[in-house]
Formats: structure tokens, C-alpha cells, sequence
């Protein structure tokens, strides 16, 4: 009962904020920009810290265990938080509502902006709500990044966390993983990284995708330096045939985990909006209309050995349920928890 009462009420908050800043903009002749609203939350979240044991206790899903190890990661559960945010406090309230692990935002050696906004809306597909985005990897850098985390409260929960690499050629890759690296090499945490490979919203996002010669090269060089799991992210706009080879070449390496997969990209015209919604013309769109192709990447991928995280469209107990039965280890969400964090605790019930 408390559960869906947060969620109600989290759904009620979000969408008055909504109303509101989309009136104001649309007074001053801007576009409508979901991102406004999801910072907003940040700062209602922060605000809201006092109350968290007491929603934490009314949630009761902290004492659900459904353990799961992966090589020498132990996962509370299999709900991860997927690469989408990198707001400390709001990862440190999915943890607080029992979620088993998850990855931090993907980033890149420097600091970035990313693309010009507006790139990130809401829009409705098959009457499910659903996100696409071109946010291009906007990030403070590696560097500051593991420092923020190493300082923050999420190493208390120790739940595993993934550090998520992009980069636009394979030395940034290189680099990226060298920073993390230097400050984790002798940490005790159970840090994993994952190399996005997937990026559908940045120059060469993809370009280790589409060079499997190189991705080995890469995964070969990393695996001699580190002995963390590696979690490769795959786009589920690739063929079948594409996504078996390089699921053959992440697999031939020890300790590796696939996670399938990340938004799918389309125009704006494509699902209904204006052009100029996203700066870009398009993105990734995210949500519970990738969930057939996600359950069908995880079936294809099931006699592949190494474990794989189902990732797309993953917003109730029966499609965790349904890739779990189809071989996956773990889900990832985004979409689904930018719309309401408290299905974590809903799920895990
Ligand atoms: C706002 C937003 C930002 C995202 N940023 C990243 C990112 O930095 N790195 C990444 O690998 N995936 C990123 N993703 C993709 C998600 O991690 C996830 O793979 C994708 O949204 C599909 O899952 P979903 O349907 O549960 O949202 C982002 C998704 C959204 C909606």
C-alpha cells in the first residue's frame, strides 16, 4: 500500500512541476525541455533526505534478498539502475528502496556539455510513457567523476557499481579506463566497468561497435590491466548476425558481462514530435517498446558464455520476470525509474 502511495504521490509532484515550468516556458516562447523538470527533482529529492529512513522502512524492500553473484560480484538482487544519471543523491535513493547495484552515468575522458537542448523529452509510445534523448554524454570528466564517488555515500550500501566508458575512438576508451583505473586499481569496492559501445547520441558512439578488430584490441588491453569485471553494452539496433560476433569476441575473454542494450534510435518525426523537440532531429528513444527486442537479444544470446544484463524497456515485475526466465542475469532500468523510483520496491515485492 505505502509503495503505491509514493508512487502516486512521486507521479503527482512530477507532473505539477511539469505543468508549471512547461507554462512558464511556453510564456516566454521557449520549447518545452523535460530536462528542467528531472533537475528539479534532484533538488526535491535532496530536500526530501530527512524522510528517507522513514520511506525506506515503509518500503520494506531492503530485507528482499534475491542474491545474485556475478564472477566476484555479489548484486543484492537482479533490478539494477542502468548508465542514465549520475546525481549521487538519486542513486543513493534507488539503493535506499533496495535496488541491487547499478552503473553510473557513462563518461568520457574530459568534461563535456553535450548536445544543445532541447534533448531530452517525454513522449508517449503505444500509450506507455517513453523518453528519448540526445543528451551526447554531457559529464564532469572522469577524473572528477571517480573522486565524487569514491567521497560519496554510495560506497556505503556496498552494492556492486559499474563505471561506464564512451568514447569516440579507441584511445579514448584507453585513457578513460586509465583514470578510473589509477584511483580503483587497489580499492576494495566492488566497482565493475562496462565500455558503451552503443552511444547512438555522440560523433562515433558506435565505432568500437563497428570495428569488432579494434573492441578486441581494446577489451584485450583492459583485461590485462584490470581484474574487475568488464561489461560490454551493445545497441539493439544491431543485426542479430553483428550482435552474435561481438558477443563471440566479448566472450572469448575472462570475466566479461554483456549488458543488451541501450536506446534505439529514431527521428522526431518518427514517434510524433516536432523536429525541432530534440536539437538534433533525434535520439534515443528509451522505454517499454523496446522490451520485445530486448527479450529477443536475450534469447539469442543464450548460449553465449559469459552472463548478460537485459537492458530496454524493463517497467514491471512480469518483464523482469520474462528475461530472467529467458536466461538473463540482471535488468537494467532508466526509463522506468526516471517515471517513478518506487517500482523498485514495487517489483522487489
Ligand atoms: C536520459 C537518459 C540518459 C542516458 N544516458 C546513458 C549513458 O550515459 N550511458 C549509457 O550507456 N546509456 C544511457 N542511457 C540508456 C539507458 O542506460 C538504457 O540503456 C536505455 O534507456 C534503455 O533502457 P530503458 O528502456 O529502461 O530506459 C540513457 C537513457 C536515458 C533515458
Amino acid at each position: 500500500m505505502w509503495i503505491n502511495l509514493f508512487g502516486y504521490c512521486y507521479k503527482g509532484i512530477r507532473n505539477v512541476i511539469k505543468i508549471v515550468i512547461f507554462t512558464a516556458r511556453k510564456i516566454v516562447l521557449k520549447p518545452k525541455d523535460l530536462e528542467g523538470i528531472v533537475k528539479s527533482g534532484h533538488i526535491l529529492l535532496k530536500l526530501s533526505k530527512p524522510a528517507w529512513p522513514v520511506i525506506r522502512h515503509l518500503s520494506n524492500s531492503n530485507n528482499v534478498n534475491n542474491q545474485v553473484d556475478i564472477y566476484n560480484l555479489t548484486f543484492k538482487n537482479p533490478l539494477t539502475f542502468s548508465a542514465y544519471e549520475s546525481n549521487i543523491d538519486l542513486l543513493s535513493f534507488f539503493f535506499e528502496l533496495g535496488i541491487g547495484g547499478g552503473c553510473y552515468k557513462t563518461m568520457m575522458t574530459h568534461p563535456r556539455m553535450g548536445n544543445p537542448r532541447p534533448r531530452l523529452q517525454e513522449v508517449m509510445i503505444n500509450n506507455q510513457p517513453s523518453l528519448i534523448n540526445a543528451l551526447g554524454l554531457p559529464g564532469k570528466g572522469a577524473e572528477v567523476t571517480i573522486k565524487t564517488i569514491l567521497a560519496s555515500s554510495l560506497l556505503a550500501y556496498q552494492r556492486p557499481i559499474g563505471l561506464s566508458i564512451g568514447g569516440d575512438n579507441s584511445d579514448d576508451y584507453r585513457r578513460t579506463f586509465m583514470i578510473y583505473e589509477t584511483h580503483i586499481k587497489t580499492n576494495t569496492f566492488p566497482f565493475y566497468y562496462e565500455i558503451n559501445i552503443s552511444c547512438p547520441n555522440t560523433e562515433s558512439g558506435q565505432c568500437l561497435a563497428d570495428n569488432p578488430e579494434e573492441l578486441a584490441n581494446v577489451l584485450r588491453e583492459l583485461r590485462s590491466k584490470t581484474k574487475r569485471v568488464i561489461s560490454v553494452k551493445l545497441s539493439p539496433d544491431q543485426t542479430n548476425e553483428d550482435l552474435l560476433n561481438l558477443a563471440d569476441i566479448i566472450s572469448q575473454f575472462d570475466m566479461m558481462m554483456i549488458n543488451a542494450g541501450n536506446t534505439t534510435y529514431r527521428l522526431c518525426s518518427e514517434i510524433g514530435l516536432s523536429s525541432k523537440a530534440i536539437s538534433k532531429g533525434g535520439g534515443g528513444l528509451s522505454g517499454p517498446s523496446l522490451f520485445p527486442r530486448t527479450l529477443e537479444i536475450i534469447r539469442l544470446l543464450n548460449n553465449i558464455k559469459c552472463p548478460v544484463m537485459a537492458t530496454g524497456g524493463i517497467h514491471s515485475e512480469a518483464s523482469v520476470n520474462a528475461c530472467l526466465e529467458a536466461g538473463a542475469s540482471l535488468v537494467g532500468m532508466a526509463t522506468a525509474l526516471v517515471m517513478n523510483p518506487f517500482i523498485i520496491p514495487k517489483i522487489l515485492k
